[in-house]
């Protein structure tokens, strides 16, 4: 295999996909639909369906849930027909899980879709062989620290009519988690098919904080689709029947929530909004503007990936790569009567139509919020160097980018001590960035530095070429999905508690997970 380094993936106007259409179907322009038309939908909250003893403690009863995945059809746009979708309890995004953290919860995750798949399989994908059932599903709650039994390992995928029963401990600070697919080989297929929802875990110190809450708290999933002109969803693929996968999709159409241009009414007061880039591959690049466009209000940046930031960042724009949240606290008192648009790069994706007057606002948004501290590098038992690196398939293709090349099935390379602190260099050696997430943890990103990339290529060795730069004040808090910019090493420190067993860490750009840039890890007991 040759090693290739190639630009693609960033060019986040360039509203086209890699690969093409399937052969019949013609793209919709989605710049053409109107825009703000549609009510913004706030999924609902599910409720426990009763009640079943603690795997820890049968003496504790916790409440339990049962969620099923189901195909169903949702009209995106007012003017487009239904759209066939997958989703968790007939939504998608599904239904938001609302849980105090130290208090545990089961849920059965079900799976009800149908026997044939929306999009094309790729069988030369490494899990997705023509022998395995083309529908299969398991469910993880991303963010979560929960036992390995219950993360949704990718190979613990089950097929139709069957369920699992996973255990979530929550025992964790106050954080908007994700649930969403992982199954081997097909999870950019499910998760584009809609397989997503919100999970918050709250606690008592953020309720002290007063923030604004309620109807005044308002979660966006945002992600990127292409429609064909009856508002079918749209999989590229490469042209290679037998090999259909691409490397990266990239759609014209951002819903959020599950609608294309929603709107929502809001009064003149602060709102905090809790956005989930839940897009297979697309970076979101998010502004805010006012009545003239070149007004870009700014806004105050309260939280990251695992919970809030030790104080509030002020910003004007804020990126966002596939899986990373942001907590924001938007004030709209100064707009009273006018609307306010969030934009992506310079496509508008909702509307928020602020009302003349309203409720007076009672809530905060405090100075302080909660403290973090550093994990001194010093702890660190162990450092570990791991390369981002794109290879060719024999037909030159682009074909995959892995990590440290090595495949999904080799042998466990990183196998931490349970409760040992490590810090991982991610040597990035391609010419994209990738977010890259490990599952079980959250993380302190120490500093990212421009190191070159041919010197690595020839000796082995990393020379770096620039000074080390300290992460951005809006991402000084605790991560678990963390941008490794091309050209750069990225460090993060990490402490494996919880648990020990078996998890995984990936690139969260899910054509490139599907295609093995993802690599199993094993924390080992004490
Ligand atoms: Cu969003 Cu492996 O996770
Ligand atoms: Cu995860
Ligand atoms: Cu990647």
């Amino acid at each position: 295999m040759a090693l290739a380094l190639r630009r693609r993936g960033d060019q986040l106007n360039a509203q086209q996909a890699h690969g093409v259409l399937p052969a019949s179907r013609s793209q919709l322009n989605a710049s053409s639909l109107a825009q703000f038309v549609d009510r913004l939908p706030i999924p609902e909250v599910i409720q426990a369906s009763g009640h079943r003893p603690s795997p820890d403690n049968a003496s504790v009863q916790l409440p339990y849930y049962k969620v099923a995945m189901r195909d169903f059809e949702r009209k995106v746009h007012r003017d487009l027909g239904p759209t066939r979708m997958w989703g968790f309890a007939e939504n998608s995004p599904g239904p938001i899980f609302e849980v105090r953290s130290g208090k545990g919860t089961l849920v059965e995750w079900v799976n009800e879709l149908p026997k044939k798949h929306l999009f094309a399989i790729d069988h030369s994908i490494h899990g997705a062989e023509a022998d395995k059932p083309e529908v299969r599903a398991v469910v993880h709650l991303h963010g979560a620290k929960a036992g390995p039994a219950s993360d949704g390992y990718p190979e613990k995928w089950y097929a139709r009519g069957k369920s699992a029963l996973y255990h979530y401990p929550n025992d964790q600070e106050a954080a908007m988690l994700w649930y969403h697919d992982h199954a081997l080989g097909i999870n950019r297929l499910n998760v584009y098919a809609g397989l997503l929802g919100i999970y918050f875990v709250r606690d008592d110190f953020e309720d002290g904080l007063n923030l604004p809450s309620g109807k005044y708290e308002i979660p966006l999933v945002m992600c990127d689709r292409i429609f064909d002109l009856d508002g079918k969803l749209i999989y590229p693929v490469s042209g290679d029947p037998k090999a259909p996968w691409v490397p990266e999709v990239l759609g014209d159409a951002i819903l959020v929530n599950g609608k294309l241009f929603p709107y929502v009414e809001v009064e003149p007061r602060k709102y905090r909004l809790r956005i989930l880039n839940g897009a297979n591959g697309r970076s979101f690049h998010l502004t805010f503007s006012g009545p003239q466009t070149a007004w870009f209000p700014n806004f105050y940046q309260i939280g990251t990936d695992q919970g809030l930031l030790p104080a509030p960042v002020e910003l004007g724009r804020i990126r966002l790569m596939p899986a990373e949240r942001v907590d924001l606290v938007f004030d709209f008192s100064s707009y009273a009567g006018m609307n306010v648009v969030l934009r992506n790069d310079n496509f508008n994706a909702m509307q928020f139509r602020v009302a003349a007057k309203g409720e007076q606002d009672r809530s905060g948004l405090p100075k302080v919020l909660r403290p973090i501290a550093k994990i001194p590098e010093t702890s660190a038992a162990k450092t570990r160097m791991l390369t981002l690196v794109e290879f060719d398939d024999a037909k030159g293709r682009p074909i995959r980018t892995l990590l440290n090349s090595a495949h999904w099935n080799m042998p466990v390379t990183e196998n931490p001590v349970l409760d040992s602190v490590e810090i991982w260099n991610f040597i990035n050696l391609t010419n994209d960035d990738h977010p890259i997430h490990l599952h079980l943890v959250r993380f302190q990103i120490l500093d990212r530095r421009a190191f070159s990339v041919r010197t690595y290529l020839s000796t082995g060795e990393v020379k770096f070429v620039g000074p080390p730069v300290p992460p951005d004040p809006s991402e000084a808090g605790w991560k678990d999905t963390v941008r490794a910019d091309h050209g750069m090493v990225t460090r993060i420190i990490v402490r494996f508690e919880g648990f020990a067993g078996r998890y995984v860490w990936h690139c969260h750009i899910l054509e490139h997970e599907d295609n093995e840039m993802m690599r199993p890890f094993d924390v080992m007991p004490r």
